[in-house]
């Protein structure tokens, strides 16, 4: 594991988008796979420059979300397929028919977990995933727990999930309470992974995610367990370590 520690949010995006544009250099047909909330989007923003710019191309890309709300319709501008679209995919040269996102209108959750899962590996499987941290240690959305999942499933958010992310809603009312995430062994099945983390509020979360033991109370913990993991956070992030 690679900790990359840089002075504030703007320096972590320059810093995640150089690692991705990199990857991208060297493997212009990649399987990103890509991750919403805060964290990312000044990554993302980087990366819509460097693509505007003709440093980057995402033409051969194709993309892999780790999460969506359930039950959310794609429309919905609070969906991760909403979110993908505005941060990124639509100021991009991405194919839009090579990004996926879990279905968060699935009739079928298990179904449609399955598929998720047999979709990436039938691709090749994913070589670089982009991954934020929430306060409580989860990764995409699987929460803490007493088992690590396997496989793509949908899952009850935790109340503080529900807290973190009603700052994005009208009221916490509106924060969908399930979701359908990749699990944290599909995630694992990615060849790299990349983590951005910034604030003082993820400080503590990642004393115990990267010093801590591996236990899926801190699912983000099992990183420790994956061979090629860079973590880019700014300094309040890394304050604890
Ligand atoms: C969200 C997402 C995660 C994200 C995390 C942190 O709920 N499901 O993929 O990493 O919570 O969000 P933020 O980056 O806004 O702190």
């Amino acid at each position: 594991m690679t900790i990359y520690v840089t002075k504030n949010y703007d320096e972590m995006s320059k810093k995640g988008a150089e690692i991705i544009a990199e990857f991208l250099k060297v493997k212009p047909a990649a399987n990103l796979g890509l991750a919403t909330g805060g964290t990312p989007v000044g990554m993302y923003k980087e990366l819509i420059e460097m693509n505007k710019k003709g440093e980057i191309s995402f033409k051969e890309v194709s993309a892999y979300n780790l999460d969506e709300y359930y039950p959310i319709e794609k429309t919905n501008d609070q969906s991760y397929d909403y979110f993908m679209k505005d941060n990124l995919f639509n100021h991009v040269d991405i194919n839009i028919n090579n990004t996926h996102i879990p279905n968060g209108m699935a009739a079928n959750c298990e179904a449609e977990g399955k598929a998720y899962d047999e979709l990436v590996r039938a691709t090749g499987g994913v070589d670089i995933q982009v991954l934020g941290i929430g306060g409580n240690g989860h990764i995409g959305f699987n929460e803490p727990s007493d088992i690590f999942e396997p496989i793509t499933h949908q899952v009850t958010l935790d109340e503080r999930t529900i807290q973190d992310n009603a700052r994005f809603f009208n009221s916490i009312d509106e924060v969908p309470t399930q979701a359908i995430t990749m699990g944290i062994g599909t995630i694992m099945t990615a060849k790299s992974i990349l983590l951005l983390a910034s604030g003082s509020g993820k400080a503590t979360i990642l004393r115990e995610m990267l010093l801590g033991k591996v236990d899926p109370r801190v699912p983000a913990s099992i990183l420790q367990f994956h061979k090629d993991v860079k973590v880019v956070l700014d300094e309040e992030a890394a304050a604890e370590l």
